[in-house]
């Protein structure tokens, strides 16, 4: 994998092909980097906890960032990739004015970039900073299973319709949770942060 910021926009759709065949059948594992990139959670910690020391608001925003990702197309970073008001998931509603944490993303990739070059997906460290955030905040610890790839396109469409939104009722919301696998466990767990 080439070294690259996480809002990088590909031009070539040839790739995104090449990327999601390889990533067919490939598991998630804690491990994942064990040997590329040992040092990987504990430099994402040490910036996740600067980021909420800085703004202790930055956590949920964080976790936020984790899930309306994971919402469109799978964990695959596509939430990050710059584009207009017609391509880029920055711009669909769920997101315009309130997703916020992208620099804090984008400082922890830096610092992982220096630490082991193009090795650790964007992707991966969203879902770390998740999980930090949720445990330097007070909550529950989870070992976080690594080894996502990128997507390398945006879905527009899917992130208008697919997120949750605040004037959705409750069965709207539980039923669009459903469409993504997640249970009334993760509604009651996230909806707060919709
Ligand atoms: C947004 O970008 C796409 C793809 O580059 C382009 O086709 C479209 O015209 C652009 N739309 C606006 C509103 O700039
Ligand atoms: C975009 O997201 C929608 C809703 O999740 C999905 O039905 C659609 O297949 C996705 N489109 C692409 C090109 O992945
Ligand atoms: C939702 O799924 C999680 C994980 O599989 C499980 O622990 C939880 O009990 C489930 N909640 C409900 C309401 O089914």
């Amino acid at each position: 994998m080439k070294t690259r910021p996480c809002n990088f926009i590909l031009y070539f759709q040839i790739v995104t092909f090449l990327v999601l065949f390889v990533g067919v059948n490939s598991q998630l594992t804690p491990n994942f980097y064990l040997k590329t990139c040992p040092n990987l959670l504990r430099v994402v910690r040490k910036e996740v906890q600067s980021a909420i020391k800085s703004e202790i608001r930055i956590a949920a925003s964080l976790l936020r960032l984790h899930f309306h990702d994971c919402f469109v197309n799978g964990c695959d970073a596509s939430l990050l990739l710059d584009g207009n008001s017609s391509t880029s998931e920055k711009f669909t509603p769920g997101n315009l004015n309130s997703a916020r944490g992208y620099e804090v993303i984008d400082n922890i990739k830096t610092v992982v970039e220096n630490t082991c070059s193009g090795v650790v997906s964007c992707a991966d460290i969203l879902a770390i900073a998740a999980r930090d955030s949720v445990l330097l905040s007070g909550g529950p610890f989870w070992k976080v299973s690594l080894g996502r790839r990128d997507g390398l396109v945006a879905n527009f469409s899917g992130s208008s319709n697919g997120l949750p939104a605040p004037f959705d009722n409750l069965n709207t919301i539980i039923s669009k949770f459903q469409d993504v696998g997640l249970n009334l466990t993760d509604v009651v767990s996230l909806s707060g942060n919709i």
